[in-house]
C-alpha cells in the first residue's frame, strides 16, 4: 500500500543513515594516529603498563603545565587512546580493526556502539528516527499539496469560480477602475479561500504523520476498540435500528466508495442510498441489477 512518496521518504532517510554511518569511519578511535604510538607502548603492552604510560604522559601534556596548543591538543589524544585502550572489549575491537582495515563499515558500526552504545538509550534514538521520518513525511506533503494546488489553479473552472466570487464579493459592480493594489489583495484573499474548497487535495495535516500516530497508537486502539464494542452492544445484542449515521456508514461500506466520494456526495442521493440498506446482500443484489438495467436502457 506505500505510495512512491512513502518509498522515495523511506529510500532518502536509508541514505542518509548510511551517508551519516560511513562519513565518519574516517575519524574513529584514534583519526589518523595509532594508539599504541600515542601512549608510546607496545600492541602487546598488559593493562598496568597502559595505565603507567597515560599518567606519566597526561602529566607531561596537562594544560595547567603547558599553556601551548599543541600540548592541549595532545593531552586530549592520549586520553582518547587511553579511554579506548584501558578497556579490554574496545581494546580488542580496536586491535581487530587494525587487522582488517578493509573492513570500514563493519569496524565503523563496532565503533559506534562501543562509543554510543552505552551513552545513547535506544528509545531516544527510535523517537529521532521517527521524529526524522515524520519532517520528511511533512516536507513531502506540502510540496504534493502545493503541487495539486498550482494545477488546479490551472484550470478554466478554477478561474470562474474566482471570477464569480469576486463578482459577488463586489456586489456585481465590475471594479476595474479601483484601486489596483487593493483588487491584488481582495484577489488573494478570495483565492485562499477558494483553496480550502478544493477537492481531492488534502492539506497536510499534522496527524497523519508516522511519529504522531505511533504516539496516539493506544489511544486509537482504544477508541476503535470502543466504537466496535458500542457497535455490537446497540446493534447486535440490542437490536437496534440503525442511527443515520451508521446506515450512511454502513452503505459507503457495501458500495465500497472512498470517504472524499461519498462526502462529496448530495444529501438526497445519500438518503435514497441509504433507503434500500445496501449492507443487505439481497438489497445490494437488486440495486445492482437494477443499475445494470438502467445503463442498458440509456444506451
Ligand atoms: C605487565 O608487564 C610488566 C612489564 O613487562 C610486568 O612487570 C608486570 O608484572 C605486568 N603486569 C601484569 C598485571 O601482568
Amino acid at each position: 500500500m506505500a505510495s512512491p512518496a512513502v518509498i522515495r521518504c523511506y529510500a532518502f532517510t536509508f541514505a542518509l543513515s548510511v551517508f551519516l554511518l560511513i562519513t565518519p569511519s574516517i575519524s574513529i578511535y584514534c583519526d589518523e594516529d595509532d594508539c599504541y604510538d600515542l601512549l608510546g607502548v607496545s600492541q602487546n603492552a598488559n593493562t598496568s603498563e597502559i595505565k603507567k604510560s597515560y599518567y606519566k604522559l597526561s602529566l607531561k601534556y596537562h594544560p595547567d603545565k603547558n599553556p601551548d596548543p599543541e600540548s592541549k591538543k595532545l593531552f586530549v589524544k592520549v586520553a582518547n587512546a587511553y579511554e579506548i585502550l584501558k578497556d579490554d572489549e574496545t581494546r580488542a575491537q580496536y586491535d581487530y580493526a587494525i587487522e582488517h582495515p578493509e573492513e570500514v563499515f563493519y569496524n565503523t558500526a563496532r565503533y559506534y556502539k562501543a562509543y554510543y552504545g552505552h551513552k545513547t538509550d535506544p528509545r531516544a534514538v527510535l523517537v529521532g528516527l521517527l521524529l526524522i521520518l515524520s519532517g520528511f513525511q511533512y516536507v513531502n506533503q506540502w510540496t504534493r499539496y502545493n503541487q495539486a494546488l498550482e494545477m488546479v489553479k490551472k484550470t478554466p473552472a478554477y478561474k470562474n469560480k474566482l471570477r464569480a466570487l469576486e463578482l459577488e464579493r463586489s456586489g456585481g459592480v465590475s471594479n476595474k477602475k479601483k484601486n489596483n493594489k487593493m483588487d491584488k489583495k481582495v484577489h488573494e484573499d478570495l483565492s485562499k479561500e477558494l483553496d480550502l474548497q478544493i477537492n481531492g487535495a488534502e492539506k497536510p495535516s499534522v496527524w497523519g504523520l508516522i511519529g504522531v500516530r505511533l504516539v496516539l497508537l493506544p489511544y486509537t486502539l482504544s477508541k476503535l476498540l470502543l466504537w466496535h464494542g458500542c457497535w455490537f452492544w446497540r446493534y447486535k445484542v440490542k437490536k437496534a435500528p440503525y442511527s443515520w449515521e451508521d446506515a450512511s456508514y454502513l452503505t459507503k461500506q457495501s458500495l465500497g466508495a472512498p470517504a472524499d466520494a461519498w462526502r462529496n456526495t448530495d444529501d438526497a442521493t445519500k438518503d435514497d442510498l441509504v433507503q434500500r440498506q445496501l449492507w443487505v446482500k439481497s438489497n445490494m443484489e437488486s440495486y445492482v441489477s437494477e443499475m445494470r438495467r438502467e445503463s442498458k436502457r440509456r444506451r
